[in-house]
């Protein structure tokens, strides 16, 4: 849940400002909603771009903190794709991760939309990338509720696993993909099911967006049975997330999984 700059305590403000010099403009990103502040701050030498989180106690993170804390470890073992880490500030009970600022815009999904090549190149980069060293999540951790065997969903790759249009930063000269929190090694097909909300939610329909994801190898070369069991784990999995999020991103999301379920399992 965001809040707002004036509402960070002064402690983790100078912290902060240890980085940047005089902070005089904060300006709050449109998209997302996990960390508490994620905002444009600029000051004499620029801007950077700050994501910070409080702790929910002081010597306990809460999980908006780890979340920060992954993003900031993973960051410069995935340089090729992510705005640079450039520092960390924690004081008074925050972390706050701070930035380069990308001047970027989101992509759009949508069926005849260009930025789906750009989709196309990036998850072709990400599945050519092995996973680094460092990287020790695991993407099938995420269905065991759901799954009885995620033997299927493991694997060694590098997954983003949050490929949502806002988390595209596109600029003349390159992308950027931002909001790491969720990446994790799994099966390299993962990655492109993950996509299947986001593609039906920007307006293709099921056969039509399963025959788009066919370009990717993983894929295609796929099993057709460990595509149906995700679909179905995936779907459920948003059933489960419904009962304590009934905001409309969550809705919308959940509608999009039983589609696609719907679509695969009749
Ligand atoms: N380095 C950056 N430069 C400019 N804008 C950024 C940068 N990083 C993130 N943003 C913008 O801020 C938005 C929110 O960032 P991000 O998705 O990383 O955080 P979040 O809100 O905590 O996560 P979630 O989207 O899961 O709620 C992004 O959609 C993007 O528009
Ligand atoms: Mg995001």
């Amino acid at each position: 849940m965001r809040i707002d700059w004036t509402e960070l305590p002064a402690e983790i403000r100078v912290a902060i400002e240890d980085h940047t010099g005089t902070i005089t403009d904060v300006r709050p990103a449109s998209e997302g909603n996990h960390a508490n502040i994620a905002s444009t701050v600029s000051g004499p030498h620029g801007s950077v771009f700050v994501k910070a989180a409080r702790k929910v106690a002081t010597d306990q993170n809460g999980p908006e903190v780890r979340s920060l804390r992954w993003e900031s470890a993973i960051n410069p073992h995935v340089s090729e794709f992510t705005p640079q880490l450039v520092g960390t500030a924690e004081a008074g009970g925050w972390l706050a991760l701070i930035f380069e600022q990308v001047d970027g815009r989101h992509a759009d999904f949508s069926p005849e939309s260009p930025d789906l090549a750009v989709l196309t190149e990036v998850v072709n980069a990400l599945q050519r990338t092995p996973a680094p060293d460092a990287l020790k999540k695991y993407v099938e951790r995420r269905w065991e509720s759901v799954v009885q065997d995620v033997s299927p969903i493991a694997g060694d790759c590098l997954i983003h696993a949050d490929l949502n249009p806002a988390n595209f930063l596109i600029t003349p000269g390159r992308v950027y993909l931002v909001d790491w929190a969720f990446v994790a090694r799994g099966t390299a097909w993962v990655e492109p099911a993950l996509l299947m909300p986001w593609l039906l939610r920007a307006g293709h329909e099921p056969a039509e967006a399963e025959k788009w994801l066919l370009r990717f190898a993983s894929w295609a070369d796929a099993e057709p049975d460990h595509l149906d069991l995700f679909a179905g784990a995936f779907a459920a999995k948003w059933k489960i997330n419904l009962k304590t999020s009934s905001e409309p991103w969550a809705v919308q999301h959940a509608r999009a999984a039983q589609t696609w379920a719907d679509y695969r399992l009749g």
